[in-house]
């Protein structure tokens, strides 16, 4: 009997076959928008790198259109066969393998993964498995609400991870709490840099305040996604509701951008038709980054679910109100720029009126716009190590 080669076996890499080069690992509509500001700090510098797209996200409007409004060049590898598997577990598992084989051909030091989201377990999971170093860029950020999948995903993202990037002081002490075996540093957030480097671009090139009939601070924005509101018929129908309401109240029509995936709820509880006759909404197919970072900009409320939405009002200074019961983005609730309102209807319209007037003077809490540069600086120091 011959002696088993684990390295042979296990498909194990040895650390002198590593290369210093940093894969990057995107998927997903937020996800790109986050590792935008860090690829062009890396082609700034000339520094070795390559992007995996998991292909979570497949929808022009969730995915290249992301890719030409923040000026990325299209990926190098992009894993298939995933936008058929329709549960976690297949999801995940699907980009899992697509990862590694990718990581695996191309043997980079440093894999870096941005968020909470499936695409990003799977490319921490299958970097840590590999031994390469792997680095999460919004580490630490925590709901400490278990109902959601992102709270899995990121609390294994942190604990598999070797230099943890938390957005802030609260991100920093939630993972101290949690005794990470990784390196913590506080940068900022990428989500500021990409926003203040698109500002004028968006204003210049955007003509979605024209097409949708706006001007300026005289409508809102909403956007829901999150799979515990929309999946639920009641929450669905609360939220919309909440905020017909709303808009009615204050007289500001509301543009509703949708995610594929209620979408795909509203026609499955057959609320369509339902929808499209809620007062004061109008609802129309989620938009490109240019064109939303536009809307928002000039918007006078959000209404949203969403993470990366929450701290885009707080830093263009348009209050919101968020469409949960917890936020990871305790900052902003601090100076008045957000408040959580969930998907009652009573509890929004009242949410609603006090935004609405709310002083919109909050210091911005996320850093100045130079994350990017600092994770990208941090990551050469790794990989010399
Ligand atoms: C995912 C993330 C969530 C993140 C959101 C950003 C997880 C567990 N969830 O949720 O944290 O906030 O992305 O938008 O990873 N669909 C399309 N086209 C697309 C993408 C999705 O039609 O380009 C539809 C499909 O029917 C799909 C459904 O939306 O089954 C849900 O997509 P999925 O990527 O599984 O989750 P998201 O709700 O997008
Ligand atoms: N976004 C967009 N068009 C839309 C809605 C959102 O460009 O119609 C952008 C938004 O600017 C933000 C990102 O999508 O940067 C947030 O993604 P999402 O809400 O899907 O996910 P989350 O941040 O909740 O994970």
């Amino acid at each position: 009997m011959g002696t088993v080669n684990m390295f042979e076996e296990k498909k194990v890499i040895r650390k002198d076959e590593l290369v210093d080069e940093i894969a990057v690992v995107v998927g997903t509509r937020p996800g790109i928008v986050m590792f935008a500001p860090i690829i062009h700090e890396l082609r700034k510098g000339n520094v070795p790198h390559f992007c995996i797209h998991t292909g979570q996200h497949y929808s022009p409007n969730m995915d290249y259109e992301f890719f030409k409004d923040l000026n990325l060049p299209v990926p190098e590898f992009r894993v298939s066969g995933v936008s058929e598997r329709k549960t976690h577990g297949g999801q995940t598992a699907a980009m899992l393998e697509g990862i590694e084989n990718v990581l695996m051909n191309k043997k980079p030091r440093l894999v870096l993964v941005g968020g909470d989201a499936n695409t990003n377990l799977a490319g921490a999971l299958a970097a840590r498995k590999l031994r390469m170093l792997v680095g999460h860029v919004e580490a630490g950020e925590r709901s400490f609400d278990w109902r959601m999948p992102e709270e899995h995903n990121r609390r294994i993202i942190d604990h598999i991870s070797d230099l943890l990037f938390a957005t802030g002081e609260n991100g920093k002490e939630h993972l101290l709490k949690e005794c990470v075996q990784g390196r913590i540093f506080v940068t900022g957030n990428t989500i500021v840099d990409a926003s203040l480097q698109h500002f004028e671009i968006a204003r210049a090139k955007s003509d979605a305040l024209e097409r949708f009939g706006l001007s300026p601070s005289s409508y809102g924005v909403m956007t829901t996604h999150r799979e515990e509101n929309v999946d639920f018929e009641p929450s669905l129908r609360g939220s919309l509701e909440g905020v017909s309401m709303a808009a009615e109240a204050l007289k500001l029509p509301v543009l509703l951008l949708v995610h594929p995936r209620t979408q795909k709820r509203l026609r499955e509880f057959g609320l369509e038709a339902w929808a499209q006759k809620l007062p004061g909404i109008k609802i129309h197919d989620a938009v490109g980054y240019l064109d939303f970072l536009s809307l928002v900009a000039s918007s006078a409320l959000v209404f949203t679910d969403s993470g990366g939405v929450q701290q885009e009002a707080c830093i263009h200074h348009v209050p919101a109100v968020t469409l949960r019961e917890n936020t990871e983005w305790v900052e902003t609730l601090e100076h008045g720029a957000n408040r959580l309102a969930g998907t009652d209807r009573e509890s929004i319209v009242k949410a609603a009126k006090e935004a609405y007037v709310a002083e919109r003077s909050w210091p911005v809490p996320f850093g100045n716009g130079d994350a990017a540069a600092r994770i990208v600086e941090i990551c050469l120091r790794a990989l010399k190590e």
